[in-house]
């Protein structure tokens, strides 16, 4: 079989399971036989090994049930380095990138930095690779825990991991920068979000109470505790919180600014210690 005929198949099967993206076709395809996505069509008349097409088919009937393509890899991309995941961390999201690039301004190879809620490593494992600051990342997920040290020995950074409730593991550490993309979705919200994330993504990482406000609350509390003088907070926040965070921050935070993302929704929390 040619690959354009496996990718007409991976399609039409995927169509039939309501996928509909025919870049999720490319995608697979791509993925599996470890070559550029835009180099599905370049080679399109190449003939796929036997091992290679049971292999894309085995992905497919996998992606059929809605399994979101990195978990099916083992692989998601962030920030130009390699994550492996698996359903104990959430994917990492393209506007966290956005999160990360406003952060890494604010952050010096000197800087002592805090990610809270560190899930795969995304954030903790790009600033220390970006940065080469002192970064310490904490999860109140031990499996979690797991996946981020063994994503930061593979892009070859170190990173102090804690299992910690938001700050209880931390005693009287100080940071110059804290960044958290905590949990933000409301249950309500939840019973919405598309299979991929709800019946595949770990809930502990999506929802929390009180609105979805119920950590952010927890960190801007006790944030002035664990920040160094000039100390800065950068968080992402769902489309519809900036208004709530920046009431949150006003007691113990001034330049508050919140920022939107490449779609235009209010993503990302920018602030510092008065
Ligand atoms: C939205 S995910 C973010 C993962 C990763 N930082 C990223 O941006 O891709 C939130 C993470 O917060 C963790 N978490 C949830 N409640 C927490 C708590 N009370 N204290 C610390 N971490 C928590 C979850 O286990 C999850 O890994």
């Amino acid at each position: 079989m040619k690959i354009k005929e496996m990718l007409e198949k991976v399609k039409q099967e995927l169509e039939s399971a309501h996928i509909t993206d025919s870049a999720e076709a490319e995608w697979l395809v791509a993925l599996t036989l470890d070559i550029k996505r835009s180099d599905v069509y370049a080679l399109a008349n190449k003939e796929l090994t036997i091992s290679q097409q049971k292999k894309i088919v085995a992905y497919l009937k996998k992606r059929k049930k809605h399994i979101p393509l990195a978990y099916i890899i083992g692989n998601a991309e962030f920030f130009g380095l390699s994550f492996f995941v698996n359903k104990d961390v959430l994917i990492p999201r393209p506007e966290t990138e956005e999160v990360v690039s406003e952060a890494l301004k604010q952050i010096k190879p000197t800087s002592k930095v805090l990610d809270i809620g560190t899930g795969s490593g995304a954030i903790a494992v790009t600033v220390a690779k970006k940065k080469g600051a002192y970064v310490t990342a904490v999860d109140i997920s031990k499996r979690a825990l797991k996946i981020a040290r063994k994503n930061a020995k593979n892009n070859q950074v170190n990173v102090d991991f804690l299992q910690s409730n938001v700050f209880s593991a931390l005693n009287n550490r100080k940071f110059d920068v804290i960044i958290s993309n905590p949990p933000y979705i409301s249950e309500k919200e939840y019973q919405s979000l598309m299979p991929e994330v709800k019946d595949y993504e770990p809930k502990l990482a999506l929802v929390t109470e009180d609105d979805g406000l119920k950590i952010y609350k927890q960190i801007i509390k006790d944030a002035p505790k664990y920040l160094n003088k000039n100390g800065k907070i950068v968080l992402e926040i769902g489309y519809n919180q900036g208004e709530a965070i920046k009431n949150l921050l006003k007691q113990d935070f001034k330049d508050i600014e919140i920022k939107s993302d490449l779609q235009g929704n209010d993503r990302i929390a920018l602030a510092s210690l008065k």
